[in-house]
């Protein structure tokens, strides 16, 4: 279905829990969150009506997200369930790769195509400090899980941090270029804790590398391979408005919250509603899309809810 900007919504990011088994300093609060009570998110029945719903209006490809993904119970009845629809041509997934040792092979036996790892930095002590509970050594097991189940064009998610791993873009574009992976540099989005880090513009990845070849973009990244790399790199630049004007998706929160846009806090309550009404909030969701999103260095998202809120 289109907007009222006539772009075409395909594109469905459905936030399945938001609790997660890291602390991102720039993604939740220190003290973590509190558990909600089972009834407060969306169920596994509830997830794949709303997705079957978000088909019969337009949308084709739908990615789980969290929090993290991998700690909601029964996700791959949801998977199972999703892939299921036949309209459904990818069901990808956004996380951070703890769980995927043991989850990487059941996760592709319930359907899922693609999957997109968090990883910030490649060193422990940075790592350690910037998820504040997790271990490098555990994502990495997660990544070469992750190859050995099957998964091919898996990307890795950067978010650039001034003063973080700024001096790790080298190592980053290294790792592009020794395996077929994209590594995708992401600016910081001053949303919820986000604003405690320092931005970087993706640009400075194009400053210091000028051999990075251009490639054709995908979805929100302007996509480069370095000469003779196996790998991609992609820059995402939320700060820039770039990829507002062909936006193609929607969010819903793991409360059933339909979200037009992810700086907006505009909210459309889903829960509760099947067949037609369901359709139908879908629907007016989709036409209320914001044309783009007023974030910029110095403001703040008006999104209303901490990313891990959202999925990304
Ligand atoms: P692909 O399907 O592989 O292209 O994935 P994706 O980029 O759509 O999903 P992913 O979950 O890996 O998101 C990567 C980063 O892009 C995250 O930091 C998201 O918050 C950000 N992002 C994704 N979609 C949007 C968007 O519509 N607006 C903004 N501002 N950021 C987005
Ligand atoms: N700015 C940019 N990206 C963020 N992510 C989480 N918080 C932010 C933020 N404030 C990223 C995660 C994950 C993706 C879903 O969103 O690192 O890769
Ligand atoms: Fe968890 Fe991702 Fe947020 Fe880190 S950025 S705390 S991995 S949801």
């Amino acid at each position: 279905m289109r907007d009222r900007c006539a772009r075409n919504i395909t594109y469905l990011r459905l936030s399945v829990t938001d609790l997660c088994s890291l602390r991102c300093r720039y993604c939740m609060p220190e003290e973590g969150i509190l558990k909600r009570d089972h009834g407060d998110i969306c169920s596994v029945e509830e997830l794949v009506e709303i997705a079957q719903a978000a088909v019969v209006c337009g949308v084709r490809k739908v990615r789980l997200t969290g929090g993290e993904p991998l700690v909601r119970r029964g996700i791959l009845d949801i998977c199972r369930g999703i892939a299921a629809i036949p309209e459904v041509e990818e069901l990808c997934l956004t996380t951070n790769g703890l769980a995927l040792p043991q989850l990487a092979a059941p996760l592709r036996a319930a359907g899922v195509s693609r999957l997109n790892i968090s990883l910030d930095t490649l060193r422990p002590d940075r790592y350690a400090y910037i998820t504040r509970v997790g271990r490098l050594e555990e994502a990495f097991r997660g990544l070469k899980a992750a190859a050995e189940a099957g998964f091919t064009g898996t990307k890795l998610n950067v978010v650039l941090m001034k003063g973080f791993n700024d001096d790790e873009i080298p190592d980053f574009l290294e790792l592009s270029c020794r395996y077929p992976v994209e590594v995708r540099f992401i600016e910081l989005m001053p949303i919820g804790e986000g604003r405690n880090a320092q931005f970087l513009p993706a640009e400075a990845v194009l400053e210091s590398n000028p051999c990075l070849r251009p490639l054709e973009g995908s979805g929100v990244a302007r996509r480069y391979r370095s000469p003779g790399g196996r790998g991609t790199v992609g820059l995402i630049e939320p700060m820039s408005h770039r990829f507002c004007a062909a936006c193609d998706r929607i969010r819903v929160t793991a409360d059933g919250k339909l979200k037009p846009c992810l700086h907006s806090n505009q909210e459309i309550p889903l829960r509760g509603l099947h067949g037609a009404a369901l359709r139908q909030a879908l629907q007016a969701g989709i036409a209320a899309k914001p044309e783009r999103h007023h974030m910029n260095e110095t403001g703040r998202s008006e999104a209303g809810r901490n990313m891990h809120q959202i999925g990304g």
